[in-house]
């Protein structure tokens, strides 16, 4: 998976770098990103594009894993960004990230956050709702500033996925509905706003996408809106925004096609409906998040406890769980794990990797095939670099882990593990 690999030692290594000595090193449980394989990644988006000679942005969605390192990351491979907070915002800026190529997201921002990203100078807005138009151009009117938006439209395209994960349906708590008139009243309205730059639509069907039935479907509906706006308001999109979403392989069952290949076919029919059409073509942009991370990233844990329920099942446990990894918890999502110190043994028991909080729910992986358990084995869990650290939390109070950078043998500590300290640092004494 991913870039991992075995060493001469016999241990799995992540960037040439043992992984038992990462886990000596910096503890457990630890997130470990294979820098190498972000970069590879990176560059096969950015290359479907040149290939195919369109006009581009891959912006990185942020929410997958944000972190300054990661953010100058990103940066360093001529990514975009996007941010869908005032949260992630400030983490891209005190980065370092050049502000015009920040996209903001989301479908509630605040006052707030939104005098924050206009005060940036921030690249483009992309407007969710009725509420953030009237929100936006008072604070540019305001401010006396103009802002570069995109319409995030829903073009009723179900995508198969997880329903949690799904947002391009017309049921969705994201953006302008595009068939039943509020996308093109969205249209109309920030059409006459004049501190709003309209450079285009904005629309995302969904995450871990193995398929690009979806997205070619949502691009023919939005397109064919575009050829009408451009006859009734003369209104030409200069960019179109087809969201992230492409899936990875987190375990043998799933098949995703390669981000090259989604973006070329993407590109191909994106061409051949605005050539039919006579439309220009827009800027495609594009923002995966998963893609680019997650299976770049790997969990090492310490394996702990272990509890046989006689003809049932044998639980282990490690030392972290749904506080660093919930997917598992909130979307039944599967891992493959494989024990670092012996990846190769011969397979002994089949066994169910429980975390350590206070909670049933709390299983990382069901029936996995181990060798033969001992006390100092370390567990490494798979493709948990996208929504893994971004989505935990100190439940049970437990600190949140460490995340280190491999690359070219070498590793780098980006994430401090949390102290006990941290833990009560906003707590306020009642006496
Ligand atoms: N753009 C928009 C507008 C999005 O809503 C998302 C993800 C992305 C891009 C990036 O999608 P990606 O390429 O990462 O699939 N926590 C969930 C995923 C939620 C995704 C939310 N939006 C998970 O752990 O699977």
């Amino acid at each position: 998976y991913g870039s991992t690999s075995i060493n001469n030692k016999g241990n799995l290594a992540i960037g040439d770098v043992d992984t038992i000595d990462l886990a000596k090193q910096f503890g457990t449980p630890l997130y470990v990103y294979d820098v190498a394989f972000i970069r590879e990644r990176a560059r096969g988006f950015k290359l479907a594009f040149e290939d195919q000679k369109v006009k581009s942005q891959v912006a990185y969605a942020s929410k997958a894993f944000s972190a300054i390192a990661m953010i100058q990351l990103a940066e360093e491979e001529g990514l975009s960004l996007d941010v869908v907070s005032g949260g992630e915002l400030y983490t891209a800026i005190k980065a370092g990230f050049p502000v015009e190529r920040i996209h903001f997201h989301g479908n509630n921002k605040s006052k707030q956050e939104l005098e924050m990203a206009v005060e940036s100078g921030i690249g483009c807005i992309v407007i969710d709702n009725f509420y953030e138009i009237e929100l936006l151009k008072a604070i540019c009117s305001e401010k006396n500033a103009t802002i570069n938006i995109l319409l995030r439209v829903t073009p009723g395209v179900e995508a198969h996925t997880h329903d949690y994960i799904l947002t391009g349906q017309e049921d969705s708590k994201f953006g302008f509905d595009l068939q039943n008139g509020q996308a093109e009243e969205a249209l109309r309205t920030v059409l006459d706003v004049k501190n709003f730059v309209v450079l285009g639509l904005h629309c995302h069907i969904g995450s871990q996408i193995f398929e690009t039935t979806g997205v070619l479907l949502a691009a023919k509906k939005i397109i064919e809106q575009m050829l009408h706006w451009k006859n009734k308001y003369s209104f030409e999109a200069t960019v179109l925004n087809l969201g992230g979403g492409f899936g990875i392989r987190y375990t043998k069952e799933d098949e995703p096609i390669s981000p090259y290949q989604y973006v070329s076919e993407m590109l191909k029919e994106v061409k051949k409906l605005t050539e039919q059409h006579s439309l220009k073509l827009p800027e495609i942009w594009i923002e995966p998040g998963r893609s680019l991370v997650g299976d770049a990233g790997i969990t090492l844990y310490q394996v702990g406890s272990s509890k046989e329920v006689p003809r049932v099942r044998k639980y282990l446990a490690v030392d972290g769980g749904m506080s660093d990894n919930i997917r598992p918890a909130l979307y039944q999502a599967k891992y493959e794990a494989v024990l670092a110190n012996k990846p190769l043994e011969k397979v002994k028991e089949v066994v169910s990797i429980a975390g350590k909080c206070c909670e049933s729910g709390d299983m990382l992986i069901w029936d996995l095939p181990l060798p033969e358990i001992d006390d100092e084995d370390i567990l490494a869990v798979f493709c948990t670099g996208a929504y893994g650290y971004s989505m935990a939390n100190n439940y049970n109070r437990l600190p949140r882990p460490a995340v280190v950078f491999v690359e070219n043998g070498k590793s780098t500590l980006v994430v401090k593990r949390e102290s006990y300290e941290d833990l009560i640092k906003l707590d306020l004494p009642l006496y």
